[in-house]
Protein backbone atom coordinates (compact mmCIF):
# COMPACT_ATOMS: atom_id res chain seq x y z
CA UNK A 1 0.00 0.00 0.00
CA UNK A 2 1.30 3.58 -0.35
CA UNK A 3 2.16 5.66 2.36
CA UNK A 4 2.49 8.87 0.33
CA UNK A 5 0.10 9.70 -3.00
CA UNK A 6 0.46 12.63 -5.04
CA UNK A 7 -1.44 14.28 -7.93
CA UNK A 8 -0.97 17.03 -10.24
CA UNK A 9 1.18 18.62 -7.46
CA UNK A 10 2.05 22.04 -8.40
CA UNK A 11 4.31 24.34 -7.04
CA UNK A 12 4.98 27.97 -8.33
CA UNK A 13 6.59 30.88 -7.25
CA UNK A 14 5.78 34.08 -8.13
CA UNK A 15 8.96 35.76 -9.31
CA UNK A 16 9.92 39.29 -11.04
CA UNK A 17 10.27 37.47 -14.27
CA UNK A 18 7.33 36.10 -14.43
CA UNK A 19 5.75 32.92 -13.08
CA UNK A 20 8.42 29.93 -12.30
CA UNK A 21 7.21 26.25 -12.18
CA UNK A 22 9.34 24.68 -9.62
CA UNK A 23 7.12 21.12 -9.40
CA UNK A 24 4.80 20.90 -12.49
CA UNK A 25 2.11 18.96 -12.22
CA UNK A 26 3.84 15.90 -10.62
CA UNK A 27 1.42 12.44 -10.08
CA UNK A 28 3.66 9.52 -8.04
CA UNK A 29 3.31 7.40 -5.12
CA UNK A 30 5.61 5.85 -2.55
CA UNK A 31 4.69 2.37 -1.06
CA UNK A 32 5.19 1.46 2.87
CA UNK A 33 8.94 0.51 3.62
CA UNK A 34 10.11 1.63 0.34
CA UNK A 35 12.44 4.23 -0.87
CA UNK A 36 11.81 6.33 -4.06
CA UNK A 37 15.12 8.08 -5.35
CA UNK A 38 14.41 11.52 -6.77
CA UNK A 39 17.24 12.29 -9.06
CA UNK A 40 17.95 15.85 -11.07
CA UNK A 41 20.34 18.61 -12.25
CA UNK A 42 20.53 21.29 -9.55
CA UNK A 43 17.06 23.73 -9.64
CA UNK A 44 14.91 20.99 -11.48
CA UNK A 45 12.54 21.15 -8.69
CA UNK A 46 13.46 18.07 -6.10
CA UNK A 47 13.74 20.13 -2.71
CA UNK A 48 10.62 22.22 -3.71
CA UNK A 49 8.88 18.69 -4.44
CA UNK A 50 10.06 17.36 -0.96
CA UNK A 51 9.29 20.15 0.84
CA UNK A 52 5.44 20.70 -0.46
CA UNK A 53 5.15 17.14 0.06
CA UNK A 54 5.77 17.67 3.85
CA UNK A 55 4.15 20.94 4.32
CA UNK A 56 6.98 23.18 4.69
CA UNK A 57 5.36 25.04 1.86
CA UNK A 58 1.89 25.08 0.57
CA UNK A 59 1.32 23.64 -3.18
CA UNK A 60 0.00 25.47 -6.06
CA UNK A 61 -2.39 23.07 -7.03
CA UNK A 62 -2.80 19.34 -6.77
CA UNK A 63 -3.36 16.61 -3.75
CA UNK A 64 -1.14 15.10 -1.47
CA UNK A 65 -2.52 11.82 0.57
CA UNK A 66 -0.95 10.60 3.79
CA UNK A 67 -2.05 6.72 4.39
CA UNK A 68 -4.55 7.03 2.17
CA UNK A 69 -6.20 10.88 3.76
CA UNK A 70 -6.00 13.80 1.69
CA UNK A 71 -3.94 15.93 3.70
CA UNK A 72 -3.84 18.63 1.09
CA UNK A 73 -5.71 21.68 2.50
CA UNK A 74 -4.71 21.01 6.15
CA UNK A 75 -4.55 24.18 8.78
CA UNK A 76 -1.08 23.87 10.29
CA UNK A 77 -2.29 23.65 13.46
CA UNK A 78 -4.23 20.10 12.24
CA UNK A 79 -1.23 19.25 10.55
CA UNK A 80 0.67 19.54 13.76
CA UNK A 81 -0.10 16.13 14.60
CA UNK A 82 0.91 14.81 11.16
CA UNK A 83 4.32 16.54 11.27
CA UNK A 84 5.49 14.30 13.73
CA UNK A 85 5.04 11.01 11.20
CA UNK A 86 6.77 12.89 8.56
CA UNK A 87 10.43 14.72 8.48
CA UNK A 88 13.28 15.76 6.55
CA UNK A 89 16.97 15.94 6.89
CA UNK A 90 18.69 17.90 4.89
CA UNK A 91 22.09 18.09 2.68
CA UNK A 92 24.08 20.68 4.44
CA UNK A 93 23.28 19.57 8.59
CA UNK A 94 26.07 22.25 9.80
CA UNK A 95 23.35 25.02 7.82
CA UNK A 96 20.21 23.19 9.99
CA UNK A 97 21.77 22.85 13.08
CA UNK A 98 21.62 26.19 15.58
CA UNK A 99 25.08 26.24 16.38
CA UNK A 100 24.73 27.68 19.75
CA UNK A 101 23.07 24.06 20.88
CA UNK A 102 24.52 20.91 22.24
CA UNK A 103 23.92 17.36 21.21
CA UNK A 104 21.86 16.61 23.65
CA UNK A 105 20.31 19.81 23.22
CA UNK A 106 20.03 19.32 19.35
CA UNK A 107 18.18 15.99 19.91
CA UNK A 108 16.29 16.85 22.63
CA UNK A 109 14.35 19.64 21.27
CA UNK A 110 12.36 17.72 18.73
CA UNK A 111 11.03 15.62 21.80
CA UNK A 112 10.02 18.32 23.89
CA UNK A 113 8.34 20.53 21.20
CA UNK A 114 6.58 17.41 20.60
CA UNK A 115 6.00 16.59 24.21
CA UNK A 116 7.00 13.03 23.69
CA UNK A 117 9.21 12.61 27.08
CA UNK A 118 7.29 12.51 30.70
CA UNK A 119 10.07 13.49 32.83
CA UNK A 120 13.80 14.86 32.28
CA UNK A 121 15.05 11.26 33.23
CA UNK A 122 12.49 9.92 30.42
CA UNK A 123 14.24 12.39 27.93
CA UNK A 124 17.88 12.01 28.80
CA UNK A 125 16.95 8.22 27.99
CA UNK A 126 15.41 9.06 24.80
CA UNK A 127 18.55 11.08 23.72
CA UNK A 128 20.64 8.21 24.87
CA UNK A 129 19.38 6.14 22.76
CA UNK A 130 19.31 7.73 19.73
CA UNK A 131 22.50 8.40 19.92
CA UNK A 132 23.26 5.10 20.40
CA UNK A 133 20.89 4.59 17.66
CA UNK A 134 22.79 7.09 15.34
CA UNK A 135 26.17 5.91 16.43
CA UNK A 136 27.16 8.97 18.02
CA UNK A 137 29.56 8.47 20.98
CA UNK A 138 27.48 9.16 24.32
CA UNK A 139 30.72 11.23 25.57
CA UNK A 140 30.06 13.74 22.71
CA UNK A 141 26.44 14.66 24.05
CA UNK A 142 27.57 17.91 25.59
CA UNK A 143 29.47 18.86 22.27
CA UNK A 144 28.53 21.54 19.67
CA UNK A 145 27.99 21.15 15.81
CA UNK A 146 31.08 22.83 14.72
CA UNK A 147 33.33 20.72 17.32
CA UNK A 148 32.34 17.77 14.79
CA UNK A 149 32.98 16.14 11.37
CA UNK A 150 30.66 16.20 8.86
CA UNK A 151 29.49 12.33 8.78
CA UNK A 152 28.81 13.16 12.91
CA UNK A 153 26.26 16.62 12.39
CA UNK A 154 24.66 14.51 9.46
CA UNK A 155 24.01 11.64 11.86
CA UNK A 156 22.86 14.26 14.98
CA UNK A 157 20.05 15.24 11.84
CA UNK A 158 19.11 11.88 11.64
CA UNK A 159 18.78 11.71 15.15
CA UNK A 160 16.43 14.59 15.15
CA UNK A 161 14.25 13.41 12.57
CA UNK A 162 13.82 10.23 14.38
CA UNK A 163 13.04 11.28 17.70
CA UNK A 164 9.51 11.68 16.81
CA UNK A 165 9.07 8.42 15.45
CA UNK A 166 7.91 9.62 11.54
CA UNK A 167 7.18 6.74 9.12
CA UNK A 168 7.94 8.85 6.20
CA UNK A 169 11.75 11.04 5.92
CA UNK A 170 12.43 12.87 3.28
CA UNK A 171 16.02 12.73 2.67
CA UNK A 172 17.24 15.77 0.63
CA UNK A 173 20.56 14.99 -0.37
CA UNK A 174 21.63 13.69 2.80
CA UNK A 175 25.04 12.77 2.04
CA UNK A 176 25.91 15.18 -0.83
CA UNK A 177 28.26 17.45 1.76
CA UNK A 178 30.45 14.48 3.05
CA UNK A 179 33.51 13.07 1.90
CA UNK A 180 33.35 9.59 -0.04
CA UNK A 181 34.19 7.72 2.27
CA UNK A 182 31.56 8.99 4.65
CA UNK A 183 29.22 9.10 2.19
CA UNK A 184 28.43 5.24 2.34
CA UNK A 185 28.32 4.87 6.21
CA UNK A 186 25.57 7.18 6.57
CA UNK A 187 24.02 5.58 3.15
CA UNK A 188 24.35 2.32 5.22
CA UNK A 189 22.79 3.38 8.55
CA UNK A 190 19.64 5.12 6.66
CA UNK A 191 19.42 1.59 5.32
CA UNK A 192 19.30 -0.01 8.50
CA UNK A 193 17.21 2.00 9.83
CA UNK A 194 14.62 1.39 7.53
CA UNK A 195 14.69 -1.89 8.06
CA UNK A 196 14.79 -2.27 11.58
CA UNK A 197 11.69 0.46 12.25
CA UNK A 198 9.66 0.21 8.37
CA UNK A 199 10.68 3.92 7.51
CA UNK A 200 9.46 5.24 4.11
CA UNK A 201 11.90 7.18 1.94
CA UNK A 202 11.81 10.10 -0.46
CA UNK A 203 15.56 10.02 -1.31
CA UNK A 204 16.79 13.35 -3.08
CA UNK A 205 20.08 13.52 -4.98
CA UNK A 206 21.47 14.64 -8.10
CA UNK A 207 23.68 11.95 -8.23
CA UNK A 208 23.18 8.76 -10.15
CA UNK A 209 25.53 6.58 -8.62
CA UNK A 210 23.93 7.67 -4.95
CA UNK A 211 20.76 6.85 -5.87
CA UNK A 212 21.13 3.63 -7.34
CA UNK A 213 21.40 1.25 -4.31
CA UNK A 214 19.22 3.05 -2.11
CA UNK A 215 16.29 3.07 -4.19
CA UNK A 216 13.18 0.58 -4.84
CA UNK A 217 11.50 3.38 -7.54
CA UNK A 218 13.54 6.65 -9.39
CA UNK A 219 12.01 9.82 -10.49
CA UNK A 220 13.83 11.81 -12.55
CA UNK A 221 13.16 15.47 -12.58
CA UNK A 222 13.95 17.84 -15.35
CA UNK A 223 12.65 21.48 -15.00
CA UNK A 224 9.67 20.62 -12.36
CA UNK A 225 8.28 17.61 -14.36
CA UNK A 226 8.89 13.94 -13.82
CA UNK A 227 10.65 12.78 -17.53
CA UNK A 228 10.86 8.93 -16.42
CA UNK A 229 9.62 6.62 -13.23
CA UNK A 230 10.57 3.21 -13.14
CA UNK A 231 11.71 0.70 -10.72
CA UNK A 232 15.84 1.40 -9.74
CA UNK A 233 16.85 -1.38 -11.45
CA UNK A 234 14.95 -1.16 -14.67
CA UNK A 235 16.34 2.32 -14.71
CA UNK A 236 20.15 1.45 -14.83
CA UNK A 237 19.28 -1.48 -17.47
CA UNK A 238 16.99 0.40 -20.19
CA UNK A 239 16.87 4.10 -19.32
CA UNK A 240 14.77 5.12 -22.18
CA UNK A 241 14.68 9.09 -21.89
CA UNK A 242 17.10 10.85 -23.65
CA UNK A 243 18.09 13.13 -20.44
CA UNK A 244 17.98 9.51 -18.14
CA UNK A 245 20.43 8.28 -20.54
CA UNK A 246 22.83 11.36 -20.48
CA UNK A 247 22.51 11.15 -16.50
CA UNK A 248 23.58 7.58 -16.42
CA UNK A 249 26.25 7.80 -19.22
CA UNK A 250 27.89 10.47 -16.79
CA UNK A 251 28.72 7.97 -14.06
CA UNK A 252 32.28 7.22 -13.88
CA UNK A 253 33.18 3.88 -14.56
CA UNK A 254 35.39 2.26 -12.13
CA UNK A 255 36.64 -0.49 -14.42
CA UNK A 256 39.05 1.84 -17.17
CA UNK A 257 39.11 -1.55 -19.72
CA UNK A 258 35.17 -0.80 -19.75
CA UNK A 259 34.70 1.86 -22.30
CA UNK A 260 31.72 4.26 -21.63
CA UNK A 261 30.41 6.79 -24.22
CA UNK A 262 29.34 9.88 -22.47
CA UNK A 263 26.01 11.33 -23.94
CA UNK A 264 26.86 15.13 -24.87
CA UNK A 265 23.50 17.37 -23.56
CA UNK A 266 23.61 20.21 -25.80
CA UNK A 267 22.79 23.61 -24.48
CA UNK A 268 21.99 25.21 -21.14
CA UNK A 269 19.16 24.10 -18.77
CA UNK A 270 16.19 26.11 -20.19
CA UNK A 271 14.59 28.77 -17.91
CA UNK A 272 11.78 27.14 -15.82
CA UNK A 273 9.82 30.79 -15.55
CA UNK A 274 6.78 30.16 -17.97
CA UNK A 275 7.80 27.59 -19.98
CA UNK A 276 6.48 26.96 -23.49
CA UNK A 277 4.10 23.92 -23.86
CA UNK A 278 6.60 21.68 -25.77
CA UNK A 279 9.09 19.07 -24.30
CA UNK A 280 11.30 20.85 -21.98
CA UNK A 281 14.27 19.28 -22.67
CA UNK A 282 14.01 19.37 -26.36
CA UNK A 283 16.66 22.23 -26.72
CA UNK A 284 19.19 19.93 -25.48
CA UNK A 285 18.22 16.16 -26.84
CA UNK A 286 19.64 15.03 -29.61
CA UNK A 287 17.09 13.28 -30.67
CA UNK A 288 14.27 16.31 -30.62
CA UNK A 289 12.75 16.80 -34.11
CA UNK A 290 9.91 19.37 -34.68
CA UNK A 291 6.65 17.84 -32.50
CA UNK A 292 9.18 18.03 -29.30
CA UNK A 293 9.20 21.59 -29.88
CA UNK A 294 5.53 22.14 -30.48
CA UNK A 295 3.84 19.71 -28.22
CA UNK A 296 3.99 19.13 -24.72
CA UNK A 297 4.45 15.04 -24.09
CA UNK A 298 2.44 12.76 -22.00
CA UNK A 299 3.73 10.85 -19.43
CA UNK A 300 3.24 7.39 -20.99
CA UNK A 301 4.16 3.87 -19.67
CA UNK A 302 5.84 1.77 -21.76
CA UNK A 303 5.27 -1.65 -20.24
CA UNK A 304 6.94 -2.73 -16.99
CA UNK A 305 5.60 0.14 -14.27
CA UNK A 306 8.22 2.01 -16.66
CA UNK A 307 6.56 5.51 -17.30
CA UNK A 308 8.34 8.25 -20.00
CA UNK A 309 7.56 11.73 -20.87
CA UNK A 310 8.85 11.74 -24.48
CA UNK A 311 7.71 12.33 -28.22
CA UNK A 312 10.82 9.73 -29.47
CA UNK A 313 10.61 7.19 -27.00
CA UNK A 314 9.70 4.40 -29.02
CA UNK A 315 12.40 4.91 -31.36
CA UNK A 316 15.17 5.23 -28.40
CA UNK A 317 13.98 2.08 -26.50
CA UNK A 318 14.38 0.02 -29.68
CA UNK A 319 17.45 1.61 -30.78
N1 LIG B 1 11.18 30.34 -2.30
C1 LIG B 1 11.42 30.40 -3.61
N2 LIG B 1 11.11 31.49 -4.35
C2 LIG B 1 11.34 31.54 -5.68
N3 LIG B 1 11.91 30.54 -6.38
C3 LIG B 1 12.25 29.42 -5.71
C4 LIG B 1 12.04 29.29 -4.30
N4 LIG B 1 12.48 28.06 -3.91
C5 LIG B 1 12.94 27.46 -5.03
N5 LIG B 1 12.82 28.28 -6.10
C6 LIG B 1 13.19 27.97 -7.50
O1 LIG B 1 12.55 26.75 -7.83
C7 LIG B 1 13.37 25.96 -8.67
C8 LIG B 1 13.57 24.61 -8.03
O2 LIG B 1 14.41 24.76 -6.87
P1 LIG B 1 14.78 23.56 -5.92
O3 LIG B 1 13.53 22.83 -5.56
O4 LIG B 1 15.61 24.08 -4.82
O5 LIG B 1 15.65 22.63 -6.89
P2 LIG B 1 16.66 21.43 -6.54
O6 LIG B 1 16.40 21.01 -5.13
O7 LIG B 1 16.33 20.39 -7.55
O8 LIG B 1 18.03 21.98 -6.74
C9 LIG B 1 14.66 26.75 -8.88
O9 LIG B 1 14.56 27.44 -10.11
C10 LIG B 1 14.67 27.70 -7.70
O10 LIG B 1 15.36 28.89 -8.04
MG1 LIG C 1 17.72 20.92 -3.51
Amino acid sequence: MALIEIKHLKKYFNTAGGTLHAVDDVTLSIEKSKTLGVVGESGCGKSTLGRTIIHLTPPTAGEILYNGENITNQSPKAFKKLRVGMQMIFQDPYASLDPRMSVFQLIAEPIQTYKMAGSRQALERRVGELMDTVGIAARLKNSYPHELDGGRRQRIGIARALSVNPDFIVCDEPVSALDVSIQAQVLNLLQDLQEERKLTYMFITHDMSVVKHISDEICVMYLGQVVEKCASRELFKKPLHPYSQALLSAIPVPNIHIEKKKIEMKGELTSPIDPKPCCRFAPRCPYAGPVCFEQQPELKCCGNEHYVMCHQVKENSES
